[in-house]
């Protein structure tokens, strides 16, 4: 037993310098209030998703389309630990569904509702969080020219 205490004491010391360095580093947040510095580099994957998405669907790549909604609810669910709560599923849990049986289907037609629905998704949780000024549209240009969204054979 002995051992074991000595053993926590020096943990215990250990860990302090750390824990204060954390305190030193971050902004103080009032209780509850989300991480948004972190929010705020997953979103900007995000948006890079989305804009994937938006061509592979209307190039009818469905594996590309696919895998770009795979990854906008891995980046999600990352969302959803920060924030805790049902926020997201809120918001987007029904568009990222529909676009998925529409990604399933090889449904264009619902893979253009699903992709409004879930930029207006976008934009509701932005304004729900004090950010209706980011405002989420439907790309217009492909800006990835190294990348060919042609359906592979
Ligand atoms: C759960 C709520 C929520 C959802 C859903 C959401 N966002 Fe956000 N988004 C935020 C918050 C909060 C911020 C601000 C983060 C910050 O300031 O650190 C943000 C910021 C952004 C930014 C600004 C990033 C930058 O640095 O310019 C973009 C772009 C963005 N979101 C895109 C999207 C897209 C695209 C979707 C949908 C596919 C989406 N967001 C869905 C909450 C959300």
């Amino acid at each position: 037993m002995k051992f074991l205490g000595a053993f926590f004491i020096a943990g215990a010391l250990l860990a302090m310098p750390t824990a204060n360095a954390q305190d030193a580093s971050t902004q103080p947040r009032a209780a509850g209030e989300p991480p948004e510095a972190d929010i705020g580099e997953i979103m900007v994957l995000q948006q890079m998703r989305h804009i994937k998405l938006w061509f592979a669907g209307r190039a009818g790549n469905w594996p590309l389309a696919d895998y770009e909604i795979d990854k906008l609810k891995e980046g999600f669910a990352d969302v959803d630990k920060l924030i805790g709560g049902d926020t997201v599923q809120r918001e987007v849990g029904v568009h990222i569904d529909a676009l998925q049986k529409a990604i399933e289907a090889k449904d264009r037609e619902a893979f253009t509702r699903g992709f409004d629905g879930l930029s207006a998704g976008c934009n509701s949780c932005h304004r729900l969080l004090d950010h209706a000024f980011i405002a989420i549209q439907r790309p217009a240009l492909q800006p990835y020219s190294n990348q060919s969204f042609a359906p592979r054979n």
